[in-house]
Protein backbone atom coordinates (compact mmCIF):
# COMPACT_ATOMS: atom_id res chain seq x y z
CA UNK A 1 0.00 0.00 0.00
CA UNK A 2 1.65 3.24 -0.97
CA UNK A 3 0.44 7.21 -1.00
CA UNK A 4 0.05 9.09 -3.81
CA UNK A 5 -0.80 13.10 -3.56
CA UNK A 6 -0.85 15.66 -6.23
CA UNK A 7 -1.58 19.45 -6.38
CA UNK A 8 -2.67 21.83 -9.23
CA UNK A 9 -3.70 25.57 -8.22
CA UNK A 10 -2.18 29.03 -7.63
CA UNK A 11 0.06 28.26 -4.08
CA UNK A 12 4.05 26.48 -4.34
CA UNK A 13 3.20 22.81 -4.84
CA UNK A 14 6.21 21.61 -3.24
CA UNK A 15 4.99 22.94 0.40
CA UNK A 16 1.55 21.10 -0.01
CA UNK A 17 2.96 17.98 -1.44
CA UNK A 18 5.63 17.62 1.47
CA UNK A 19 2.40 17.98 4.21
CA UNK A 20 0.80 15.19 2.13
CA UNK A 21 3.79 12.95 2.63
CA UNK A 22 4.48 13.62 6.26
CA UNK A 23 0.32 13.09 6.66
CA UNK A 24 0.41 9.55 4.53
CA UNK A 25 3.48 8.02 5.91
CA UNK A 26 1.19 5.95 7.97
CA UNK A 27 0.95 4.26 3.87
CA UNK A 28 4.15 3.58 3.36
CA UNK A 29 7.70 4.89 4.81
CA UNK A 30 10.15 3.15 2.92
CA UNK A 31 10.86 6.18 0.39
CA UNK A 32 9.41 9.40 -0.54
CA UNK A 33 9.68 11.59 -3.77
CA UNK A 34 7.96 14.76 -5.21
CA UNK A 35 8.31 15.55 -8.86
CA UNK A 36 7.28 19.55 -10.01
CA UNK A 37 6.91 21.44 -13.07
CA UNK A 38 8.87 24.45 -12.74
CA UNK A 39 9.31 26.85 -15.90
CA UNK A 40 8.56 23.73 -18.51
CA UNK A 41 11.03 21.46 -16.70
CA UNK A 42 10.19 18.43 -14.22
CA UNK A 43 12.31 18.49 -10.86
CA UNK A 44 12.09 15.40 -9.27
CA UNK A 45 13.65 14.87 -5.84
CA UNK A 46 13.37 11.77 -3.91
CA UNK A 47 15.24 8.91 -1.79
CA UNK A 48 14.74 5.98 0.75
CA UNK A 49 13.81 6.76 4.25
CA UNK A 50 11.18 8.35 6.02
CA UNK A 51 10.65 11.58 4.49
CA UNK A 52 12.09 14.06 7.02
CA UNK A 53 15.02 12.64 6.77
CA UNK A 54 14.86 13.10 2.86
CA UNK A 55 13.57 16.14 3.10
CA UNK A 56 16.46 17.27 5.20
CA UNK A 57 18.55 16.23 2.01
CA UNK A 58 16.54 17.17 -0.48
CA UNK A 59 15.20 20.39 0.78
CA UNK A 60 11.49 19.79 -0.68
CA UNK A 61 9.81 23.54 -0.42
CA UNK A 62 12.97 24.56 -2.30
CA UNK A 63 10.95 23.32 -5.11
CA UNK A 64 9.35 25.98 -7.19
CA UNK A 65 6.11 25.81 -9.34
CA UNK A 66 2.68 25.01 -8.66
CA UNK A 67 1.93 21.64 -10.12
CA UNK A 68 3.46 18.38 -8.51
CA UNK A 69 2.83 14.81 -7.22
CA UNK A 70 4.53 13.13 -4.76
CA UNK A 71 4.60 9.48 -3.33
CA UNK A 72 5.07 7.58 -0.15
CA UNK A 73 6.20 4.15 -0.84
CA UNK A 74 5.39 0.89 0.06
CA UNK A 75 8.03 -1.44 -1.66
CA UNK A 76 6.29 -4.77 -3.18
CA UNK A 77 8.56 -4.66 -6.49
CA UNK A 78 12.18 -3.98 -5.83
CA UNK A 79 14.35 -3.23 -3.23
CA UNK A 80 14.11 -0.29 -0.94
CA UNK A 81 16.33 2.17 -2.61
CA UNK A 82 16.66 5.80 -4.39
CA UNK A 83 16.37 4.39 -7.85
CA UNK A 84 13.01 2.74 -6.85
CA UNK A 85 11.47 5.21 -4.82
CA UNK A 86 8.73 7.50 -7.08
CA UNK A 87 8.10 9.20 -8.51
CA UNK A 88 9.31 7.80 -11.87
CA UNK A 89 10.69 9.68 -15.19
CA UNK A 90 10.77 8.70 -18.61
CA UNK A 91 13.53 9.14 -21.39
CA UNK A 92 13.07 12.32 -21.66
CA UNK A 93 12.46 13.35 -18.06
CA UNK A 94 9.46 15.33 -19.31
CA UNK A 95 7.27 13.05 -17.77
CA UNK A 96 6.93 12.24 -14.06
CA UNK A 97 4.49 9.66 -12.48
CA UNK A 98 3.58 8.18 -9.18
CA UNK A 99 1.66 4.79 -8.48
CA UNK A 100 -0.33 2.71 -6.01
CA UNK A 101 -0.96 -0.57 -6.60
CA UNK A 102 0.46 -3.56 -8.95
CA UNK A 103 1.06 -3.98 -12.94
CA UNK A 104 0.72 -7.52 -13.11
CA UNK A 105 1.37 -7.20 -16.80
CA UNK A 106 4.77 -4.71 -16.53
CA UNK A 107 7.24 -6.89 -17.79
CA UNK A 108 4.98 -8.01 -21.24
CA UNK A 109 4.90 -3.94 -21.72
CA UNK A 110 8.74 -3.40 -20.73
CA UNK A 111 9.51 -5.62 -24.00
CA UNK A 112 7.51 -3.85 -26.01
CA UNK A 113 8.84 -0.41 -25.26
CA UNK A 114 12.24 -0.99 -27.75
CA UNK A 115 14.59 1.60 -27.21
CA UNK A 116 13.62 2.72 -23.45
CA UNK A 117 15.92 2.70 -20.88
CA UNK A 118 14.82 1.86 -17.74
CA UNK A 119 16.49 2.86 -14.04
CA UNK A 120 14.37 1.23 -11.53
CA UNK A 121 13.39 -2.57 -11.03
CA UNK A 122 9.55 -1.78 -9.93
CA UNK A 123 6.55 -2.39 -12.27
CA UNK A 124 5.40 1.29 -11.99
CA UNK A 125 7.98 2.83 -14.21
CA UNK A 126 6.55 1.56 -16.71
CA UNK A 127 3.46 3.54 -17.24
CA UNK A 128 5.88 7.18 -17.60
CA UNK A 129 7.43 5.20 -20.60
CA UNK A 130 4.02 4.31 -22.63
CA UNK A 131 2.87 7.74 -21.78
CA UNK A 132 6.28 8.60 -23.84
CA UNK A 133 5.87 5.87 -25.77
CA UNK A 134 1.97 7.18 -26.78
CA UNK A 135 3.16 11.09 -27.00
CA UNK A 136 4.91 10.32 -30.24
CA UNK A 137 1.35 10.17 -32.14
CA UNK A 138 -0.36 11.98 -29.30
CA UNK A 139 -1.28 15.00 -26.60
CA UNK A 140 -0.40 14.42 -23.35
CA UNK A 141 -3.99 13.71 -22.24
CA UNK A 142 -4.80 11.36 -24.88
CA UNK A 143 -1.57 9.71 -24.55
CA UNK A 144 -2.14 9.21 -20.42
CA UNK A 145 -5.74 7.32 -21.33
CA UNK A 146 -4.05 5.39 -24.30
CA UNK A 147 -1.05 4.34 -21.64
CA UNK A 148 -3.27 3.84 -19.10
CA UNK A 149 -5.78 1.39 -20.77
CA UNK A 150 -3.12 -1.20 -21.41
CA UNK A 151 -2.18 -1.88 -17.45
CA UNK A 152 -3.45 -4.77 -16.22
CA UNK A 153 -3.63 -5.19 -12.03
CA UNK A 154 -4.53 -2.38 -10.17
CA UNK A 155 -3.35 1.05 -10.02
CA UNK A 156 -4.17 4.40 -8.64
CA UNK A 157 -1.68 6.44 -11.05
CA UNK A 158 -0.55 10.50 -10.75
CA UNK A 159 0.79 12.03 -14.26
CA UNK A 160 2.48 15.43 -15.20
CA UNK A 161 4.16 16.50 -18.50
CA UNK A 162 6.76 19.21 -18.55
CA UNK A 163 4.60 21.47 -21.12
CA UNK A 164 1.42 20.67 -20.23
CA UNK A 165 -0.05 22.44 -17.24
CA UNK A 166 -2.40 19.62 -15.62
CA UNK A 167 -2.22 16.43 -13.61
CA UNK A 168 -3.84 13.51 -14.75
CA UNK A 169 -5.53 11.00 -13.12
CA UNK A 170 -6.40 7.24 -13.16
CA UNK A 171 -7.55 4.42 -10.91
CA UNK A 172 -8.55 0.64 -10.55
CA UNK A 173 -8.40 -1.21 -7.74
CA UNK A 174 -6.53 0.91 -5.86
CA UNK A 175 -7.93 4.30 -3.69
CA UNK A 176 -7.61 7.84 -5.24
CA UNK A 177 -9.98 11.11 -4.24
CA UNK A 178 -9.79 14.62 -5.84
CA UNK A 179 -9.87 17.24 -3.36
CA UNK A 180 -12.05 20.09 -4.92
CA UNK A 181 -11.39 24.28 -3.38
CA UNK A 182 -12.37 27.67 -4.81
CA UNK A 183 -9.24 27.59 -7.25
CA UNK A 184 -7.33 24.20 -6.49
CA UNK A 185 -7.25 20.33 -7.21
CA UNK A 186 -6.11 17.74 -5.23
CA UNK A 187 -4.93 14.40 -5.62
CA UNK A 188 -4.87 11.94 -2.91
CA UNK A 189 -5.24 7.90 -2.01
CA UNK A 190 -6.12 9.14 1.29
CA UNK A 191 -7.95 12.77 2.06
CA UNK A 192 -5.51 13.36 5.16
CA UNK A 193 -2.88 14.79 2.84
CA UNK A 194 -5.75 18.10 2.00
CA UNK A 195 -7.99 18.30 4.40
CA UNK A 196 -6.51 21.39 6.03
CA UNK A 197 -7.41 22.52 2.26
CA UNK A 198 -10.47 21.57 1.60
CA UNK A 199 -13.01 19.07 3.05
CA UNK A 200 -14.70 18.54 -1.17
CA UNK A 201 -13.89 15.52 -2.86
CA UNK A 202 -14.93 13.13 -5.77
CA UNK A 203 -14.63 9.82 -5.08
CA UNK A 204 -13.53 8.23 -8.02
CA UNK A 205 -14.34 5.24 -9.40
CA UNK A 206 -12.44 2.00 -10.98
CA UNK A 207 -11.69 2.81 -14.56
CA UNK A 208 -12.41 6.85 -13.99
CA UNK A 209 -9.43 8.82 -15.75
CA UNK A 210 -9.15 12.49 -14.56
CA UNK A 211 -7.60 15.72 -16.36
CA UNK A 212 -6.88 18.63 -14.13
CA UNK A 213 -5.91 22.15 -15.49
CA UNK A 214 -8.11 25.17 -15.03
CA UNK A 215 -11.00 22.75 -14.49
CA UNK A 216 -11.55 19.08 -14.44
CA UNK A 217 -12.79 16.29 -16.80
CA UNK A 218 -13.59 12.46 -15.52
CA UNK A 219 -13.49 9.92 -18.40
CA UNK A 220 -14.03 6.68 -17.67
CA UNK A 221 -12.42 4.03 -19.22
CA UNK A 222 -16.34 1.76 -20.18
CA UNK A 223 -18.96 4.32 -19.73
CA UNK A 224 -16.91 7.71 -21.42
CA UNK A 225 -17.44 10.92 -19.68
CA UNK A 226 -18.76 10.99 -16.55
CA UNK A 227 -19.87 13.20 -13.76
CA UNK A 228 -19.07 12.44 -10.30
CA UNK A 229 -20.66 14.42 -7.48
CA UNK A 230 -19.09 16.81 -4.88
CA UNK A 231 -19.01 15.56 -1.59
CA UNK A 232 -17.83 16.58 1.73
CA UNK A 233 -16.13 15.18 3.95
CA UNK A 234 -16.68 15.37 8.40
CA UNK A 235 -14.24 13.46 9.66
CA UNK A 236 -11.20 14.74 11.37
CA UNK A 237 -7.63 14.27 9.99
CA UNK A 238 -7.03 11.39 12.55
CA UNK A 239 -9.52 9.43 12.35
CA UNK A 240 -9.41 9.38 8.24
CA UNK A 241 -6.11 7.68 8.59
CA UNK A 242 -8.43 5.10 10.01
CA UNK A 243 -10.60 5.30 7.12
CA UNK A 244 -13.21 6.37 9.88
CA UNK A 245 -12.76 2.94 11.60
CA UNK A 246 -12.29 4.14 15.47
CA UNK A 247 -8.80 1.61 15.63
CA UNK A 248 -6.57 0.64 13.06
CA UNK A 249 -7.40 -3.38 14.21
CA UNK A 250 -10.79 -3.19 13.72
CA UNK A 251 -9.56 -1.29 10.15
CA UNK A 252 -7.25 -3.73 9.18
CA UNK A 253 -9.38 -6.57 9.86
CA UNK A 254 -12.11 -5.42 7.80
CA UNK A 255 -9.10 -4.74 4.85
CA UNK A 256 -8.72 -8.33 4.95
CA UNK A 257 -10.69 -9.08 1.48
CA UNK A 258 -8.52 -6.49 -0.67
CA UNK A 259 -4.90 -7.60 1.50
CA UNK A 260 -5.62 -11.20 1.01
CA UNK A 261 -5.84 -10.69 -2.91
CA UNK A 262 -2.98 -7.99 -3.02
CA UNK A 263 -0.62 -11.15 -1.32
CA UNK A 264 -1.62 -13.72 -3.84
CA UNK A 265 -0.27 -10.82 -6.62
CA UNK A 266 2.83 -12.42 -6.82
CA UNK A 267 4.54 -13.32 -10.23
CA UNK A 268 4.06 -16.97 -10.73
CA UNK A 269 7.55 -17.94 -12.08
CA UNK A 270 8.90 -16.71 -8.38
CA UNK A 271 6.42 -18.71 -6.31
CA UNK A 272 7.46 -21.63 -8.98
CA UNK A 273 10.37 -21.52 -8.73
CA UNK A 274 10.40 -21.75 -4.50
CA UNK A 275 8.04 -24.66 -4.88
CA UNK A 276 10.47 -26.16 -6.91
CA UNK A 277 13.26 -25.56 -4.69
CA UNK A 278 10.90 -27.13 -1.53
CA UNK A 279 10.36 -30.15 -2.97
CA UNK A 280 14.11 -30.50 -3.75
CA UNK A 281 15.53 -29.29 -0.35
CA UNK A 282 16.52 -32.07 2.05
CA UNK A 283 14.77 -30.95 5.43
CA UNK A 284 12.73 -28.25 5.37
CA UNK A 285 12.21 -25.90 8.45
CA UNK A 286 9.35 -22.93 8.72
CA UNK A 287 10.06 -20.40 11.68
CA UNK A 288 8.17 -17.43 13.20
CA UNK A 289 6.63 -16.25 16.40
CA UNK A 290 3.58 -15.38 17.89
CA UNK A 291 1.10 -15.44 15.11
CA UNK A 292 3.77 -15.98 12.30
CA UNK A 293 4.29 -19.36 14.18
CA UNK A 294 1.05 -20.50 13.96
CA UNK A 295 1.17 -19.39 9.97
CA UNK A 296 3.52 -21.45 10.39
CA UNK A 297 1.74 -24.34 12.07
CA UNK A 298 -0.80 -23.70 9.60
CA UNK A 299 1.81 -24.31 6.64
CA UNK A 300 2.74 -27.32 8.00
CA UNK A 301 -0.38 -29.02 7.58
CA UNK A 302 -1.40 -27.34 4.64
CA UNK A 303 2.14 -28.77 2.79
CA UNK A 304 1.30 -32.86 4.15
CA UNK A 305 -3.01 -32.09 3.11
CA UNK A 306 -2.07 -30.78 -0.21
CA UNK A 307 1.21 -31.52 -1.29
CA UNK A 308 1.85 -34.41 0.47
CA UNK A 309 5.12 -32.86 1.83
CA UNK A 310 6.61 -33.05 5.55
CA UNK A 311 7.87 -29.81 6.99
CA UNK A 312 8.74 -29.06 10.30
CA UNK A 313 6.85 -25.96 11.82
CA UNK A 314 9.51 -24.47 14.83
CA UNK A 315 9.43 -21.42 17.19
CA UNK A 316 12.14 -19.57 16.49
CA UNK A 317 13.39 -19.19 19.86
CA UNK A 318 13.49 -22.92 19.72
CA UNK A 319 14.84 -23.40 16.70
CA UNK A 320 18.58 -23.53 18.35
CA UNK A 321 17.23 -27.12 19.32
CA UNK A 322 17.19 -28.17 15.71
CA UNK A 323 20.24 -26.65 13.91
CA UNK A 324 22.34 -29.68 14.17
CA UNK A 325 20.11 -30.67 11.59
CA UNK A 326 20.74 -28.51 9.12
CA UNK A 327 22.61 -28.84 5.69
CA UNK A 328 23.48 -26.89 2.55
CA UNK A 329 20.37 -29.14 0.93
CA UNK A 330 18.08 -27.78 3.76
CA UNK A 331 15.74 -25.40 3.56
CA UNK A 332 14.25 -22.25 5.80
CA UNK A 333 10.85 -20.63 5.59
CA UNK A 334 11.27 -17.71 8.19
CA UNK A 335 7.66 -15.85 8.57
CA UNK A 336 7.90 -12.29 9.38
CA UNK A 337 5.53 -9.40 9.61
CA UNK A 338 8.18 -6.76 10.70
CA UNK A 339 11.30 -8.90 9.11
CA UNK A 340 12.68 -7.80 12.50
CA UNK A 341 12.00 -10.15 15.08
CA UNK A 342 15.31 -11.03 16.84
CA UNK A 343 14.72 -14.91 17.56
CA UNK A 344 13.78 -14.87 13.84
CA UNK A 345 16.97 -13.39 12.68
CA UNK A 346 19.44 -15.38 14.95
CA UNK A 347 17.54 -18.54 13.97
CA UNK A 348 18.00 -17.66 9.76
CA UNK A 349 21.70 -16.27 10.91
CA UNK A 350 22.12 -19.80 12.48
CA UNK A 351 20.92 -21.42 9.23
CA UNK A 352 22.86 -19.94 6.86
CA UNK A 353 26.51 -20.76 8.41
CA UNK A 354 25.12 -23.95 7.38
CA UNK A 355 24.41 -22.46 4.23
CA UNK A 356 20.72 -23.39 4.49
CA UNK A 357 19.11 -21.76 2.27
CA UNK A 358 16.61 -18.81 3.44
CA UNK A 359 13.19 -18.21 1.91
CA UNK A 360 11.10 -15.06 3.77
CA UNK A 361 7.32 -14.12 3.86
CA UNK A 362 7.75 -10.90 4.88
CA UNK A 363 5.60 -7.73 4.68
CA UNK A 364 8.42 -5.03 4.81
CA UNK A 365 10.65 -5.02 1.95
CA UNK A 366 12.85 -2.94 3.55
CA UNK A 367 13.72 -5.21 6.38
CA UNK A 368 16.52 -7.36 8.43
CA UNK A 369 15.44 -10.65 7.33
CA UNK A 370 14.27 -9.36 3.42
CA UNK A 371 18.41 -8.58 3.20
CA UNK A 372 19.25 -12.27 5.27
CA UNK A 373 17.26 -14.19 2.70
CA UNK A 374 17.93 -15.28 -0.56
CA UNK A 375 14.30 -14.77 -2.06
CA UNK A 376 11.50 -13.26 -0.62
CA UNK A 377 7.91 -13.35 -0.61
CA UNK A 378 6.55 -10.23 0.26
CA UNK A 379 2.81 -9.89 2.00
CA UNK A 380 1.68 -6.82 0.32
CA UNK A 381 -0.51 -5.98 2.76
CA UNK A 382 0.32 -2.23 3.84
CA UNK A 383 1.50 -0.78 7.11
CA UNK A 384 -0.15 -3.32 10.27
CA UNK A 385 -0.26 -0.17 12.42
CA UNK A 386 -2.11 -2.08 15.15
CA UNK A 387 0.30 -4.21 17.38
CA UNK A 388 -2.08 -7.16 16.85
CA UNK A 389 -0.91 -9.46 14.02
CA UNK A 390 -4.52 -9.72 11.79
CA UNK A 391 -4.91 -8.61 8.26
CA UNK A 392 -1.03 -9.99 7.82
CA UNK A 393 -1.42 -13.26 9.24
CA UNK A 394 -4.03 -13.99 7.39
CA UNK A 395 -1.63 -12.70 4.15
CA UNK A 396 1.01 -15.77 5.62
CA UNK A 397 -1.80 -18.41 5.38
CA UNK A 398 -2.73 -17.37 2.25
CA UNK A 399 1.17 -17.89 0.72
CA UNK A 400 1.41 -21.05 2.81
CA UNK A 401 -1.67 -22.25 0.75
CA UNK A 402 -0.32 -20.84 -2.55
CA UNK A 403 2.87 -22.69 -1.88
CA UNK A 404 1.32 -25.68 -1.20
CA UNK A 405 -0.75 -25.48 -4.19
CA UNK A 406 2.02 -25.07 -6.63
CA UNK A 407 4.36 -27.94 -4.88
CA UNK A 408 1.17 -29.74 -5.67
CA UNK A 409 0.94 -28.70 -9.43
CA UNK A 410 -2.15 -27.57 -8.38
CA UNK A 411 -1.24 -23.61 -8.92
CA UNK A 412 -4.26 -22.73 -10.94
CA UNK A 413 -6.53 -24.27 -8.77
CA UNK A 414 -4.91 -23.05 -5.50
CA UNK A 415 -5.28 -19.38 -6.80
CA UNK A 416 -8.92 -19.78 -8.39
CA UNK A 417 -9.89 -20.50 -4.48
CA UNK A 418 -7.98 -17.92 -2.93
CA UNK A 419 -9.37 -15.55 -5.41
CA UNK A 420 -12.72 -16.61 -4.27
CA UNK A 421 -11.90 -15.86 -0.46
CA UNK A 422 -13.11 -12.14 -1.20
CA UNK A 423 -16.38 -11.79 -1.12
CA UNK A 424 -16.46 -14.73 1.80
CA UNK A 425 -14.32 -12.37 4.37
CA UNK A 426 -16.05 -8.87 2.78
CA UNK A 427 -19.36 -10.65 4.29
CA UNK A 428 -17.45 -11.91 7.63
CA UNK A 429 -16.49 -8.52 8.02
CA UNK A 430 -19.30 -6.51 7.16
CA UNK A 431 -20.79 -4.65 9.90
CA UNK A 432 -23.99 -6.92 11.09
CA UNK A 433 -21.16 -9.63 11.42
CA UNK A 434 -19.66 -6.81 13.88
CA UNK A 435 -22.50 -5.93 15.61
CA UNK A 436 -23.46 -9.70 16.19
CA UNK A 437 -20.01 -10.06 17.88
CA UNK A 438 -20.46 -7.41 20.20
CA UNK A 439 -22.99 -8.67 21.47
CA UNK A 440 -21.39 -12.11 21.82
CA UNK A 441 -18.29 -10.41 23.55
CA UNK A 442 -21.11 -8.42 25.71
CA UNK A 443 -21.85 -12.27 27.71
CA UNK A 444 -18.02 -13.25 27.61
CA UNK A 445 -16.87 -9.91 28.79
CA UNK A 446 -16.18 -10.98 32.40
CA UNK A 447 -15.20 -14.29 31.87
CA UNK A 448 -11.90 -15.43 33.54
CA UNK A 449 -10.55 -18.22 30.76
CA UNK A 450 -12.04 -18.84 27.25
CA UNK A 451 -10.95 -21.64 26.20
CA UNK A 452 -10.64 -22.95 21.95
CA UNK A 453 -10.66 -26.87 20.51
CA UNK A 454 -9.85 -27.91 17.10
CA UNK A 455 -8.39 -30.21 15.17
CA UNK A 456 -5.97 -30.59 12.07
CA UNK A 457 -6.01 -27.44 10.18
CA UNK A 458 -8.53 -25.45 13.01
CA UNK A 459 -6.01 -26.41 15.52
CA UNK A 460 -3.36 -23.87 14.95
CA UNK A 461 -6.65 -21.78 14.19
CA UNK A 462 -7.56 -22.40 17.51
CA UNK A 463 -4.22 -21.35 18.84
CA UNK A 464 -3.93 -18.15 16.83
CA UNK A 465 -7.77 -17.24 18.61
CA UNK A 466 -6.55 -17.56 21.91
CA UNK A 467 -3.79 -15.85 21.23
CA UNK A 468 -5.81 -12.68 19.72
CA UNK A 469 -8.20 -12.43 22.93
CA UNK A 470 -5.47 -12.88 25.44
CA UNK A 471 -3.39 -10.06 24.16
CA UNK A 472 -6.05 -7.81 23.31
CA UNK A 473 -8.45 -7.82 26.04
CA UNK A 474 -6.26 -9.76 29.03
CA UNK A 475 -8.72 -12.22 29.42
CA UNK A 476 -6.82 -15.46 29.92
CA UNK A 477 -7.60 -17.84 26.40
CA UNK A 478 -6.22 -21.09 26.19
CA UNK A 479 -6.12 -23.70 22.86
CA UNK A 480 -5.99 -27.26 22.71
CA UNK A 481 -6.15 -29.98 20.41
CA UNK A 482 -9.44 -31.50 20.18
CA UNK A 483 -7.86 -34.75 21.02
CA UNK A 484 -6.11 -33.74 23.89
CA UNK A 485 -9.12 -32.70 25.91
CA UNK A 486 -9.57 -35.96 28.05
CA UNK A 487 -5.42 -35.88 28.65
CA UNK A 488 -5.81 -33.04 31.05
CA UNK A 489 -7.55 -29.99 29.66
CA UNK A 490 -11.29 -31.42 30.46
CA UNK A 491 -10.23 -31.01 34.31
CA UNK A 492 -10.60 -27.15 33.64
CA UNK A 493 -14.05 -27.04 32.45
CA UNK A 494 -17.43 -26.38 34.54
CA UNK A 495 -20.63 -25.11 34.32
CA UNK A 496 -20.74 -22.22 31.56
CA UNK A 497 -16.93 -22.43 30.78
CA UNK A 498 -17.02 -20.67 27.27
CA UNK A 499 -15.87 -22.66 24.75
CA UNK A 500 -15.03 -22.28 21.09
CA UNK A 501 -14.76 -24.87 19.29
CA UNK A 502 -13.72 -24.92 15.55
CA UNK A 503 -15.36 -27.13 13.36
CA UNK A 504 -14.24 -28.07 9.54
CA UNK A 505 -16.93 -30.05 7.28
CA UNK A 506 -18.25 -33.52 8.66
CA UNK A 507 -15.66 -33.41 11.38
CA UNK A 508 -17.58 -35.83 13.95
CA UNK A 509 -14.56 -35.93 16.27
CA UNK A 510 -14.61 -32.28 17.32
CA UNK A 511 -18.33 -32.62 17.57
CA UNK A 512 -17.96 -34.99 19.92
CA UNK A 513 -15.17 -32.84 21.72
CA UNK A 514 -17.90 -30.22 22.27
CA UNK A 515 -20.10 -33.02 23.64
CA UNK A 516 -17.60 -33.92 26.08
CA UNK A 517 -17.39 -30.12 27.23
CA UNK A 518 -21.00 -29.27 26.80
CA UNK A 519 -22.25 -32.73 29.41
CA UNK A 520 -19.56 -30.93 31.94
CA UNK A 521 -21.73 -27.55 31.51
CA UNK A 522 -19.80 -25.65 28.62
CA UNK A 523 -21.33 -22.36 26.79
CA UNK A 524 -20.22 -23.94 23.55
CA UNK A 525 -19.47 -21.21 20.86
CA UNK A 526 -19.10 -23.38 17.60
CA UNK A 527 -17.49 -21.62 14.54
CA UNK A 528 -18.96 -23.89 11.70
CA UNK A 529 -20.66 -23.58 8.02
CA UNK A 530 -23.49 -25.45 9.71
CA UNK A 531 -25.10 -25.13 12.90
CA UNK A 532 -25.37 -28.15 15.38
CA UNK A 533 -27.88 -28.91 18.23
CA UNK A 534 -24.77 -28.93 20.37
CA UNK A 535 -24.53 -25.14 20.01
CA UNK A 536 -24.95 -22.72 22.22
CA UNK A 537 -23.52 -19.93 19.98
CA UNK A 538 -23.57 -20.18 16.20
CA UNK A 539 -20.68 -17.87 14.00
CA UNK A 540 -21.41 -19.09 10.77
CA UNK A 541 -18.41 -19.65 8.13
CA UNK A 542 -18.30 -20.25 4.79
CA UNK A 543 -17.43 -24.24 4.36
CA UNK A 544 -13.42 -24.26 3.03
CA UNK A 545 -11.26 -27.15 3.66
CA UNK A 546 -7.97 -25.73 3.10
CA UNK A 547 -8.65 -22.31 3.52
CA UNK A 548 -10.81 -22.51 6.53
CA UNK A 549 -8.13 -21.39 8.68
CA UNK A 550 -8.01 -18.18 6.72
CA UNK A 551 -11.98 -17.69 7.04
CA UNK A 552 -12.52 -18.98 10.23
CA UNK A 553 -10.21 -16.92 12.24
CA UNK A 554 -11.80 -13.41 10.85
CA UNK A 555 -14.54 -13.49 13.57
CA UNK A 556 -12.45 -14.05 16.36
CA UNK A 557 -10.16 -11.37 15.53
CA UNK A 558 -13.38 -9.20 15.39
CA UNK A 559 -14.79 -10.61 18.53
CA UNK A 560 -11.17 -10.17 20.45
CA UNK A 561 -11.23 -6.83 19.50
CA UNK A 562 -14.91 -5.77 20.62
CA UNK A 563 -13.67 -7.62 24.17
CA UNK A 564 -11.13 -5.18 24.07
CA UNK A 565 -13.26 -2.16 23.42
CA UNK A 566 -16.15 -2.90 25.97
CA UNK A 567 -13.20 -3.49 28.58
CA UNK A 568 -12.36 0.15 27.25
CA UNK A 569 -8.67 -0.89 26.59
CA UNK A 570 -6.86 0.23 23.62
CA UNK A 571 -6.63 -2.42 21.27
CA UNK A 572 -4.15 -0.78 18.88
CA UNK A 573 -1.25 -0.90 22.18
CA UNK A 574 -2.25 -3.41 24.37
CA UNK A 575 -0.08 -3.45 27.49
CA UNK A 576 3.34 -5.04 27.91
CA UNK A 577 3.73 -5.37 24.53
CA UNK A 578 5.53 -3.65 21.15
CA UNK A 579 4.62 -4.68 17.50
CA UNK A 580 7.80 -5.90 16.79
CA UNK A 581 9.96 -7.81 19.27
CA UNK A 582 13.70 -6.61 18.38
CA UNK A 583 15.24 -8.17 21.46
CA UNK A 584 15.38 -11.71 22.86
C1 LIG B 1 0.49 -11.05 16.98
O1 LIG B 1 -0.84 -10.59 17.28
C2 LIG B 1 1.47 -10.60 17.97
N1 LIG B 1 1.48 -9.19 18.05
C3 LIG B 1 2.84 -11.25 17.88
O2 LIG B 1 2.68 -12.58 18.28
C4 LIG B 1 3.57 -11.27 16.50
O3 LIG B 1 2.88 -12.12 15.62
C5 LIG B 1 4.99 -11.82 16.73
O4 LIG B 1 5.67 -10.94 17.58
C6 LIG B 1 5.78 -12.00 15.43
O5 LIG B 1 6.01 -10.77 14.83
P1 LIG B 1 6.60 -10.75 13.33
O6 LIG B 1 5.58 -11.39 12.44
O7 LIG B 1 6.83 -9.31 13.01
O8 LIG B 1 7.89 -11.55 13.35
Amino acid sequence: MCGIIGYIGPERASGILLKGLKSLEYRGYDSAGMAVIDSGRIICKKGAGKVEEINKKVDFPSIEGNIGIAHNRWATHGKVNDVNAHPHLDCSGNIAVVHNGIIENFEELKKELKGHSFKSETDSEVIAHLIEEEMKDLPFDKAFIKAISKLKGSYAVLAIEAKSNKVMAARKGSPLVVGVSSDAFFFSSDIPSFIDWTKKVIYLHDYDVVEAGKEIKIYNLKDGFVSRPIDSVEWKAEQIKKDGFEHYMLKEIVEQSDTIRRAIQQKRELVERIAKQLKEARGVFLIGCGSSYHACLTGSYLFSKVAKMHVNPVLASEFKNYKHFLKKESMIIAISQSGETADVLEAVRAAKEKQSKIISIVNRAASSLTRESHESLLMNAGPELSVLSTKTYTSQVALMAMLAYTIAGRYDEGMAKLKKLYMDIYNLTSRNMRDRLRALAKRLLNEEHIYVLGRSLQYPTALEAALKIKEVSYIHAEAFAGGELKHGPLALIKKGSPVIVFVSKDDKDIIANANEVKTRGAYVIGVSHKNYDIFDYWIKTPESEELGPILQIIPIQILAYQLAVLKGLDPDRPRNLAKSVTVK
